[in-house]
């Protein structure tokens, strides 16, 4: 238990981290990682460079440091990093090495403001922060561990297959180099991808959404290929270069965007371009499970070119009486006009949203990229629709929507 001084020095710092957060985790992570170049075979460097870490691991800091009297309030948020803490293989012994170089980070940038008093403050928060993150990865690995056919860290998985579903997609099937079958997942969970890029000195590691409905032998990713030059694109363009047979290491399924089983709402489902992976295995799930469940499968793309998967949601709408979808075509071809391959021709809006949502009190997933997720969303609450009702993922740390 942190004391009441301890809480009242972490809590009165807390605007301080706020306007200097992001210049002590920029700076702890430069010095760690000089410390400690191993690390750079578990963080994602592209995400280092866009500086989207250190702005994630700030605003957890900051809300650590409000919340430090109530770390309850704290709980989903701790979940959510948990998972892809657990699926990076991050462990207990990491955290005093972060702990350290946080520190150091907080002392150096904030100079003479930051006394020995608060400092012991920060160590003992530090302290309790970390311990639930390490209790709540805990279980998460022996969670991972139990499930039939389930391992720990990351294991040699075989490409088995791989198609092409759009200029830009492409679907990786990988099954486990051992013969083995997969533990099941909940659909909207993602896999880390570890690889080895021919001549590079660090491992990579990146998260992929499972596409199809769980099955007992492999997983199945789909990857979008970025405009070359991009960091973002490193180990996705990388990938569509691997033929069948290649070997990567692949860790449990984890993340807690996933679909809610036991409400009976009808769910709707939204995604944007590539946003559309985690959102397939959902439909697909519910429409061979549940058919008297109501989905609505809203998906917009630039056009037919990049739209992916389209016969597949298709051939799973026809499975249920109670499953619709909508296709949206921001910038249709000629040929897409002529034959009339989507439903409407634009952006998901206000309007559009409105005319498809028939309750909004159902439950909505969302995901694309940043600016399709925030734009959804804000649509959505001028529906009215309730924010524990709406349930989003983007790709890369997690980031606050509601900023500016
Ligand atoms: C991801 C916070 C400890 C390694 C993250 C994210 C946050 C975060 C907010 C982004 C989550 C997301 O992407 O959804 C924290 C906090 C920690 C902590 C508050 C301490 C209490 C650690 C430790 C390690 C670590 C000890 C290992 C040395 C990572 C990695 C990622 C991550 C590799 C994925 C980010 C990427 O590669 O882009 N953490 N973390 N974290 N964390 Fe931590």
């Amino acid at each position: 238990m942190l004391s009441e001084k301890t809480i009242g020095i972490v809590k009165s710092t807390a605007p301080v981290l706020e306007v200097k957060g992001k210049e002590i985790t920029t700076h702890f992570y430069k010095t760690m990682f000089e410390a400690h170049p191993e690390l750079l075979h578990i963080f994602n460097h592209a995400n280092q460079q866009k500086g989207r870490q250190q702005t994630a691991l700030a605003n957890t800091v900051t809300a650590a440091a409000k919340y430090i009297d109530q770390l309850e309030v704290l709980l989903p948020v701790v979940k959510q990093i948990a998972h892809k803490h657990r699926s990076l293989a991050i462990k207990a012994e990491h955290y005093p090495i972060v702990g350290e170089f946080l520190l150091k980070a907080i002392k150096e940038v904030l100079g003479d403001a930051a006394t020995e008093e608060i400092l012991q403050a920060w160590a003992e928060a530090y302290g309790a922060i970390a311990d639930i993150f390490i209790q709540v990865e805990k279980e998460m690995y022996e969670e991972a561990e139990q499930q039939k056919n389930g391992w720990k860290d990351f294991k040699p998985f075989r490409i088995v297959d791989k198609v092409k579903e759009s200029q830009s997609i492409t679907s990786f099937y990988l099954a486990p180099a051992d013969g083995q079958g997969v533990p099941s997942f909940s659909p909207g969970q993602y896999v880390s991808l570890r690889i080895n890029i021919d001549g590079e000195t660090y491992l990579q590691n990146r998260q992929y959404s499972l596409s199809d409905s769980p099955n007992e032998k492999m997983y199945r990713i789909s990857v979008k290929r970025e405009d070359e030059g991009t960091p973002a694109g490193k180990v996705s363009n990388y990938l569509h270069e691997c033929e069948i047979g290649y070997e990567v290491e692949v860790s449990a399924p984890a993340g807690d965007f996933v679909l809610d089983f036991k409400n009976r709402k009808p769910a709707y489902l939204i995604s944007g371009g590539v946003g559309v992976t985690p959102l397939l295995s959902m439909l697909k799930t519910i429409v061979a499970n549940d058919p008297e469940q109501e989905v609505t499968f809203i998906h917009a793309a630039k056009n037919s070119n990049v739209h992916a998967f389209g016969e597949e949601v298709k051939d799973s709408v026809a499975l249920s009486n109670h499953a619709r979808n909508y296709l949206l075509y921001s910038e249709p071809t000629s040929e897409d006009k002529r034959e009339r391959k989507y439903d409407q021709e634009g952006y998901i809006d206000q309007a559009f949203l409105e005319s498809v949502v028939k309750e909004n009190d159902g439950q909505f997933y969302v995901c694309g990229p940043v600016p399709f997720i925030k734009a959804v969303v804000s649509e959505l609450k001028q529906l009215e629709v309730k924010t524990e009702n709406i349930h989003y993922e983007f790709f890369g740390p997690a980031i606050n929507i509601e900023e500016p």
